[in-house]
């Protein structure tokens, strides 16, 4: 059977763990010589395209990035159309995309692996990424703390799946009409835990070890710019907040960061902020992925 990666949860936590031991795998075998992999994106992107990208040369492949608009998905011809093409040419399809069913309807008809590299709904590949980070500096993730501040957006919901199916304890802390709704949260706590809610960024951050935070306004919402600024005001994760971290915590973002907004400039360039390993493990982790769904498709 296929294996497809649209959310964190398509993997087990055994099979997570597996995927970050071979993201740290320097010397992985090269699964994909001499095939490609296809890239697909309705969104712009910077770490995403370049770390995926790179893990596919360094499992010997090809990879070939495509713009949306220059295949016209689903107006030159159907999504399903798309991916069952691509699937003849490739070893597996990455596609961005704004409707999440989008990367539901690559995999229904794809008989190669259909790996989703942000929809509006979920953001796996970075919560992978945001794992290894943890990982990498406790040591451990079982019984570590992860709070969330900001918007309970694609990442937000990824990571909380992520940290919760590998024992981390998960603090949401979002303001009110920002916060995830009854759907999210059952498919959050059926990774096996229960995120606690905050009303204030002090409370959600108080001795946790890990702040992660995201953009208040997604790709796709910038014409909520300017209202999300306003709604968002006295969210910041400043020095004041993030210093009541545990004493080893640390600050996590995704990136693009938007200084001044959902965290002050001294945060994301402090001596708290992890982004830099969190943006290079992003190659890492899309590496350990493509290794694990390729092996799992050899071995049918
Ligand atoms: N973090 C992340 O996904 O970055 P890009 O949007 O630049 O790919
Ligand atoms: N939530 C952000 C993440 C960017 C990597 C977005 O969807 O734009």
């Amino acid at each position: 059977m296929t294996r497809h990666f649209l959310e964190i949860d398509d993997l087990s936590p055994d099979e997570l763990t597996a995927v970050l031991d071979l993201s740290e795998d320097p010397a992985p075998r090269r699964v994909l010589a001499g095939r490609g992999v296809a890239l697909l994106f309705e969104k712009p992107s910077l770490r995403t395209r370049n770390s995926t990208e790179m893990a596919v040369v360094q499992l010997g492949g090809h990879p070939l990035s495509i713009r949306a608009d220059e295949i016209g998905l689903d107006v030159r011809e159907s999504t399903e159309d798309v991916a069952r093409t691509l699937a003849g040419y490739h070893a597996a399809i990455g596609a961005r995309v704004f409707a999440h069913t989008k990367v539901e309807r690559m995999a229904a008809v794809s008989d190669v692996p259909v790996v989703n590299l942000l929809s509006d709904e979920a953001h796996p590949l970075q919560a992978l990424a945001d794992l290894l980070t943890i990982r990498q500096e406790f040591g451990d993730l079982s019984g570590r703390c992860l709070a969330y501040v900001g918007d309970a957006n694609n990442v937000a919901r990824s990571l909380s799946i992520a940290a919760l199916m590998l024992g981390m304890q998960v603090r949401l802390g979002c303001p009110p009409g920002y916060r995830f709704g009854p759907v999210d949260l059952d498919r959050i706590r059926a990774a096996g835990g229960e995120p606690t809610v905050h009303d204030r960024p002090e409370e959600a951050v108080e001795g946790a070890d890990v702040v992660c935070t995201d953009v208040w306004a997604s790709m796709g919402q910038e014409e909520q710019a300017e209202k999300r600024r306003r709604d968002f005001e006295g969210w910041t994760l400043d020095r004041g907040v993030v210093e009541r971290l545990a004493p080893a915590g640390i600050f996590l973002h995704c990136l693009p960061a938007h200084r001044g907004e959902e965290a002050s400039a001294d945060v994301v360039d402090g001596p708290r902020s992890r982004i830099w390993p969190e943006a290079a493990n992003r190659m890492h982790t899309a590496r350990g992925l493509l290794a694990w769904l390729l092996r799992e498709q050899e071995e049918g």
